[in-house]
């Protein structure tokens, strides 16, 4: 078997996992699903998503990937005592997160265009033209697409250099540093003129605007921002070390991951509100508040604002590329040691298909908007089939698996590294996979399919 992308050390792992976690999911798709739904009965819906559905399910794909230490369709497979039907639920999470690197990159070649744009000046002029900087960029031909297929060859760059000490030692300094920028956008935000309508709006929860399609979205965008159902953790766990302690370490990502996309709220929400943007104006939110802020609240001190907007895009650039480089990874892995192709070779593939996937989504939001499915863009689409069935449907048969095939005694030994953590946590964990997560998920999927 090749040998696959190694982390140097214990603290490295764990914060390539957080990488994974804590991206445009967050601080993108997090505030334009709360905008879209309500906002503060969302978020009330979405924590008991992470709490009840999210942790549980973390913890299941920790211990399927530590446990076999191999890509997810082997590790499947070893862990069911080698039944082959269960190598689906792998290539289920491979395909799912091929396709979600295939519109991710999209938004996340819009963030390098926009930390392009921001260094350039462009970025200046009033909420009119940041809106319509935005509207020509996305609707251009060509440019989107190919920041798109930069973004995604600058993840294979680094996929194929291993995932070593750059990512690692990167992610340990920009990591506090995006936390603190986000804090100190926080603060710019809510200092507008007419910002309190925007905190307002998160932290008042009006349930009337609850229903099946929004607790739906809630657990979607639950799963996909803790980069659950598509065997990403479970690659990801294949190297942890034995010491590592699974449910602690899940319930820190989670925290942290929350903690984010909070604060993005936080961020987005009262800027929105300030400058007249409907808070759900959909996917180009975020591109279209933040400049602003960073405009209108460093008004006096246009220099800081110039700053501050740079390195947001910068590290917005680096937070999406850690979880580009995990989706991308879950392929790698699997390509390498089940078609025994060296390293490079097996990148190659992923990189293409994304690539190939990345312009279709691209077109279909700007240049071609006669590229749709069922009626959505091609991008709109894939997030929707990625976010609200494919990762519920990878986390609801991971759970029956990991509950009622893997042998038990196998689950509590990891569970509990070998006996060093509480019993109890043992009992709750399994109660919670056997029967909670599944029966949620179902529950939610008939009641939005109609069916009760
Ligand atoms: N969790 C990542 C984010 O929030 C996205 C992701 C989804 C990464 C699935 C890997 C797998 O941006």
């Amino acid at each position: 078997m090749k040998a696959r992308g190694n982390f140097a050390s214990k603290l490295g792992i764990i914060l390539a996992t957080a990488g994974s976690a804590v991206g445009l999911g967050n601080v993108w798709r997090f505030p334009f699903m709360a905008g879209h739904n309500g906002g503060a009965a969302f978020i009330v819906l979405y924590f008991g998503c992470i709490l009840l559905l999210g942790i549980p399910g973390m913890v299941s794909e920790f211990i399927i990937g530590r446990h076999s230490q191999s890509n997810a369709a082997r590790a499947y497979y070893e862990i069911s005592g080698g039944q082959r039907r269960w190598r689906l639920v792998g290539y289920l999470g491979i395909l799912t997160s091929t396709i979600i690197l295939g519109f991710y990159a999209v938004v996340a070649g819009w963030c390098l265009q926009y930390l392009f744009a921001s260094l350039m000046g462009h970025l200046s002029g009033d909420a009119d033209y940041v809106l319509h900087y935005f509207q020509s960029f996305s609707s251009h031909p060509w440019k989107p697409v190919l920041w798109a297929v930069a973004f995604i060859l600058i993840t294979h760059l680094v996929i194929v250099r291993g995932v070593q000490n750059g990512i690692e030692r990167a992610s340990k300094l920009l990591m506090p540093l995006l936390l603190v920028l986000l804090v100190l956008i926080v603060i710019a935000s809510c200092s507008l003129p007419g910002a309190m309508a925007g905190v307002e709006f998160l932290l008042k929860p009006d349930f009337s605007k609850v229903s099946g399609g929004v607790l739906l979205e809630a657990l979607g965008q639950a799963f996909f921002s803790l980069s659950l159902g598509t065997a990403c953790l479970c690659t990801y766990a294949s190297y942890f070390s034995r010491d590592t302690n699974l449910l602690k370490s899940a319930g820190q990502i989670a925290f942290l991951d929350t903690f984010i996309a909070i604060l993005s709220g936080l961020m987005i929400f009262p800027a929105a509100f300030s400058v007249g943007v409907e808070p759900d104006a959909g996917p180009s939110l975020i591109f279209i508040t933040l400049p602003n802020v960073f405009q209108q609240a460093f008004g006096h001190l246009p220099l800081l604002g110039y700053v501050i907007g740079i390195l947001f895009y910068a590290l917005l650039v680096f937070a999406a590329l850690t979880s580009t480089i995990s989706m991308h990874e879950i392929s790698t892995a699997f390509f390498a040691e089940e078609l025994n192709l060296q390293r490079k070779k097996a990148a190659w593939i992923e990189t293409l298909v994304c690539i190939l996937l990345a312009i279709g989504c691209s077109l279909s939001v700007g240049a071609v908007d006669s590229l749709t499915l069922f009626g959505q863009s091609l991008m709109d689409f894939c997030d929707m089939l990625t976010a609200q069935i494919m990762l519920p449907l990878g986390a609801f048969l991971t759970s029956l698996f990991i509950g009622w095939v893997v042998d038990q005694r196998l689950v509590h030994d990891e569970l509990t590294n070998q006996g060093t953590v509480a019993e109890g946590l043992f009992r709750a964990y399994q109660f919670s996979v056997r029967y909670i997560v599944p029966l949620c998920i179902l529950l939610i999927f008939l009641h939005q399919f109609g069916v009760l």
